[in-house]
């Protein structure tokens, strides 16, 4: 027996997988123990439960793999800020104390953090690597093109490559400091989001705006280039050599100074986020029809953080380029964990692979699970009122039925989630035919006022019948985005359609019922949407079957089970938590079952404003 553990940590959102003769045993993320966000801290909580999960003693380790090779990604710090010098001191200096200390002793540290772990054999992969074997090695395909994009790692911030059988290889990069991530990164704190984890916000506002400054940014932002690489106007940007992303040359190009966080948002930011959106879908697409011309493969598969640009990910399924896409569901750099520890099992280890039908990340469940008899314990030490189904039937009956009168419904099942979305075992669900879903959702559970709608999950055989995605493509993992279809979308009033347009509150402008489903779907009629099937999914599938039974309607909004700026929820203590302390109406352990109307206590309008304040808004 092989045991290789992968470990991704010290940048952003740790994390740790166990891999055990070529199977993904379990992976998670650091922040779902810790419960704080992006955690970049040693995931020791994810790697205690990764070894547990596998009944995998410390000792009994073969390898331990790490997702980027830290002396070459100090090499890019030293020779930026040479190039730089001595403009670029101030980040140089701020980020030295952490690179003496953990970074270029990292074998060092993580023999003090696995202790007992001395015979392991410790292998540093490449970051890009380590991307692109989390795309490929889970994936479907036997061959496939490649493409990784990411911000940057040691010098890569994007490469094309190519999978076949058991090896993977990479054929072209681009260099830092030119990179889509971090361009994109640049315009999302332009626009006041924070960098990081603020993009998908960008991505959201685009739909309001129109692409205007799209030729703007061609002319003097960045030039593309026919191999599909781009080249970037460093007189713009910052980020080699300062604290911020855009300097002021940047802001005089776009007439003004960032946004302040929080502040209103203007008609030019969106216009500015559908510009940075369309040139982000075209310099991937150009990479992507390079992949294609090299490989002459008609599969592709995607990693790295620009891959969770779930419209550009759509984009590229439309033009054709490729008939088959998969993308891996963690696919930031906690996905590095689970690509480095494939990487040592079939490339350095050179064992063969076959590729299973619907591919080998078993809908990405792969953390923690909880019984019943934990579940009742945490409960009976709370004295939470509660009914207990002994069959599964009644208790789906039972929760669709609740659904479709318009109740929050928190659904906790089975493993949790790997990677930033959830997808049916943490999630909060709800009604996408009422009007007031989305605006309910956000206001008494998330605590916050969003612009965007949220996502549907909707049962995989009925897709063809709701939304524009290409015939036989799936989405388990809700990275795509697709158009809600003609005939169910309804006629917009001449009133609503001026709300459309100018109201400068965005929540009045997406509220607006546009189709059959108006929580889930955007002003531009696009969703952000999971297609769920029984062997992935199990019970949650059933669920959606049971709703459909009572109401005709395949489809359930789907958001995580958090609230505002809190990592999912993790155990059930963690559950409960964000049951008591919001207004969710229903909570669904495994087969407990809580309604809020009957608990006893609740947290206190004060309580509540403590936890939320444990969470710091994204
Ligand atoms: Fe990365």
């Amino acid at each position: 027996m092989t045991s290789i553990l992968g470990i991704s940590a010290f940048y952003h959102d740790s994390a740790a997988a166990l891999v055990v003769d070529g199977r993904i045993v379990a992976a998670a993320q650091e922040e779902r123990f810790t419960r704080k966000k992006h955690d970049p801290g040693f995931p020791t909580n994810a790697v205690a439960y990764c070894l547990k999960a596998g009944g995998v003693q410390p000792d009994n380790l073969d390898y331990v793999a790490f997702y980027d090779k830290p002396l070459l990604k100090f090499d890019r710090l030293l020779e930026t800020y040479l190039a730089f010098a001595p403009a670029g001191f101030r980040s140089f200096r701020l980020a030295m104390p952490v690179w003496l200390k953990d970074k270029i002793h990292l074998r060092r540290v993580l023999r003090q953090q696995l202790k007992s772990t001395r015979d392991a054999c410790f292998v540093f992969t490449e970051h890009h690597e380590s991307h692109a074997a989390s795309a490929f090695f889970p994936s479907p395909f036997s061959e496939a093109a490649i493409l990784t994009i990411d911000g940057v790692g040691e010098w890569s911030t994007a490469t094309i490559g190519m999978g076949e059988g058991d090896r993977i290889r990479l054929l072209r990069e681009l260099k830092f400091p030119h990179s889509i991530g971090l361009l994109y990164s640049a315009f999302t704190y332009y626009c006041g989001f924070k960098v990081n984890s603020g993009e998908y916000k960008l991505m959201g506002l685009a739909p309001y705006g129109r692409p205007k400054f799209a030729d703007l940014i061609r002319a003097h932002l960045i030039e593309t280039k026919n191999d599909g690489s781009f080249w970037m106007n460093m007189d713009y940007f910052n980020y080699c050599q300062g604290l911020t992303m855009t300097n002021d040359r940047f802001h005089q190009l776009f007439g003004g100074p960032p946004r302040a966080p929080e502040s209103q948002l203007e008609q030019i930011h969106m216009d500015i986020a559908a510009s940075i959106q369309l040139v982000t879908e075209e310099i991937v697409l150009n990479m992507a029809r390079e992949a294609y011309r090299l490989t002459q493969k008609k599969n592709l598969v995607l990693a790295g953080g620009v891959a969770l640009n779930c419209v550009a990910n759509g984009r590229i399924l439309r033009e054709g380029l490729f008939s088959n896409l998969w993308i891996q569901p963690a696919a930031g750099d906690a996905g590095g964990a689970l690509g480095a520890a494939l990487f040592v099992w079939h490339q350095l280890l050179e064992n063969p692979r076959v590729p299973e039908k619907k591919d080998s990340q078993q809908g990405s469940l792969l953390g923690p699970k909880f019984s019943n008899e934990e579940i009742a314990r945490t409960l009976e030490a709370q004295a939470i009122p509660r009914q207990k189904f002994g069959n599964e039937a009644e208790l789906l009956d039972e929760v669709a039925k609740l659904l479709a009168s318009g109740k929050i419904v928190g659904w906790f099942q089975g493993r949790m989630e790997f990677g930033p979305r959830a997808l049916g075992a943490r999630s909060i669900l709800g009604d996408p035919r009422n009007p007031k879903m989305q605006s309910a959702m956000n206001l008494k559970i998330k605590y916050r006022e969003s612009f965007r709608p949220f996502a549907p999950c909707i049962l995989n055989e009925r897709v063809a019948d709701y939304f524009a995605l290409p015939s036989g493509v799936e989405s388990p993992y809700m990275l795509l985005v697709a158009q809600v279809l003609e005939k169910h979308r309804t006629a917009i009033s001449e009133a609503d359609r001026k709300v459309m347009i100018e109201d400068p509150d965005l929540r009045q402008r997406v509220n607006v019922t546009r189709s059959t489903f108006p929580a889930i779907t955007h002003v531009d009629y696009s969703a952000r949407l999971q297609t769920v099937d029984e062997e992935r999914h199990g019970r949650f599938y059933r669920l959606l079957k049971s709703f459909e039974q009572k109401t005709g309607c395949p489809v359930l909004v789907n958001t995580s089970f958090n609230v505002r700026g809190e990592p999912i929820v993790c155990s059930p203590e963690d559950a409960l938590r964000c049951f008591l302390s919001t207004d969710m109406d229903v909570l669904v352990l495994e087969n407990f079952f809580l309604k809020k109307e009957q608990m006893s206590k609740t947290l206190s309008a004060e309580e509540r404003i403590r936890h939320l304040g444990n969470f710091e808004p994204d």
